[in-house]
Parts: structure tokens; sequence; C-alpha cells
């Protein structure tokens, strides 16, 4: 049967990552998580002292973006895809909440964007991928045969990711989460370059009230429409 390209995009901690996942495993599919792609870029620019609180020196990661080569390798252990950064393994440094209050202006940037969807756009063209960001279906592959957008309220989603913080062990609080969550939706909404968007042609499913299983059983069932062309 022939294999079909499938487009997660959203506002943040909606699910995107999981449902994404969960997708690619039940149909043997290439499973991408861009927002890693940034997270990456993003670590690489507080390492090297590009972005600070007080100082994003945007010139110099552009000049040093040809040094930075983004790859993924699955954990054997965990059969999850992981991040690495010319070579390193950075998937554990890339979820925190310092990352996430850097990541949104670093993915406003035009030449990191370049980049990545160009990137993103040989990783999916033999189809048969999973790929969830904030501009897959309008930017990277609009041509997609089935294009989700996941929605929740912020009080959820940022309830959800300050759960996951703190099973990691993170030292935060509510208010901080909360505070990045809106923060992010904002710039990530509002830049020039490739806002987050709902593609006209996407599937709009808000899942503040849904569970992971029946979230699941919609959009599987979606997928293996569309995998059937019936719709
Ligand atoms: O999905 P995430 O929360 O890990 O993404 C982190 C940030 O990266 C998000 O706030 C905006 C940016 N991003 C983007 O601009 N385009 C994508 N395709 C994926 C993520």
């Amino acid at each position: 049967m022939g294999k079909i390209t499938i487009a997660i995009d959203g506002f943040s901690s909606t699910g995107k990552s999981t449902i994404a996942k969960q997708l690619a495993d039940c149909l043997d599919y290439i499973y991408v998580d861009t927002g890693a792609m940034y997270r990456a870029i993003t670590l690489f620019a507080m390492r090297k002292g590009f972005i600070t609180e007080t100082n994003f020196d945007t010139q110099a990661l552009i000049q040093h973006l040809d040094k930075i080569s983004i790859s993924f390798k699955k954990n054997k252990e965990t059969t999850k895809a992981e991040v690495y950064i010319n070579g390193e393994n950075i998937e554990k440094y890339i979820r925190t909440l310092e990352v996430s209050g850097f990541v949104s202006p670093i993915a406003t940037v035009s030449e990191v964007r370049k980049k990545l969807v160009h990137q993103q756009q040989q990783m999916g063209q033999g189809k048969g991928v999973v790929m969830d960001g904030r501009d897959i279906g309008t930017v990277v592959f609009p041509e997609a045969e089935l294009k989700i957008f996941l929605d929740a309220s912020a009080k959820t989603r940022a309830m959800r990711r300050y759960q996951e913080l703190l099973d990691k062990g993170d030292d935060i609080t509510f208010e901080a989460v909360l505070g990045n969550v809106q923060e992010r939706d904002r710039i990530d909404s509002t830049r020039e370059d490739s806002p987050l968007v709902k593609a006209i042609d996407a599937i709009e499913i808000d899942n503040s009230e849904m569970n992971l299983e029946d979230q699941f059983h919609i959009i599987l069932q979606l997928a293996k429409d569309r995998i059937a062309g019936r719709i």
C-alpha cells in the first residue's frame, strides 16, 4: 500500500510528539520531531554564548550554522529517536525550561529555518513519515496527504508540561511553565517567517478534554482512510 506524509502541527505542549510517535510506530513510518532540531540549535547558541538573558547575537549564530550537523539515532532501550549535534547525544539537555525560554527567538531566524526546513524535506522525501512541528503542513510539506492541527487550552498544556518536568526531577513552578507556554505561543504565532497557523486543509482537534487513546484512534482512522485513498 502507498505511503503518505502526515503533518502534525499545533501549539506547544499539545501532545504532538506523543501522537506522532504512536502513529509512526503503528504504521511503521519514520517519526521526526522538528522541535528537537530547533532546540538543538538553541542549545548550541546557549553554549557558545550567542544567546543570553540580555543579548542575542543573531549574526554570530548565522555564521556558525554550517558548522552544525543535526541527526537522530534510535535509543535501543527506549526505541525513541534521540537528537545529536555534531555527534553528541544532547537529548537530555534540550527539554529544560531554560532551552524552552530561548527556543522561540532562535526559531524566528530565517537562516535557521531555511537550514532545518531543507533537512526536514530531505528526511521526508520518500514519504512514510510523520513529522510534528509548527510549519509542517504550511511550509515543509504543503502537499502532505494528512494534516492535523492540535490545540488545547493554555492551562491544560502548561499542566501537562509541568507534570513532565516534575517527573524528570526539575525544580520549577507551574506559573513559570504557564508563562513559558504563553510566551512561546505568542512568538511562534506572530513571527514573520513561517508563523504558526493552521493550514487551510488541516483538521483541527482540540484535545483539552480527550484522552490519549481516543485521540489516537480518531487520528489513526484518518490516516488509514488517507492511505486507502478514501478521502
Ligand atoms: O515542539 P517543541 O515545543 O519542542 O518546539 C520548540 C520550539 O521550536 C517552538 O516553540 C517553536 C519552534 N519550532 C518551530 O518554529 N518550527 C517547528 N517546525 C518546530 C518547532
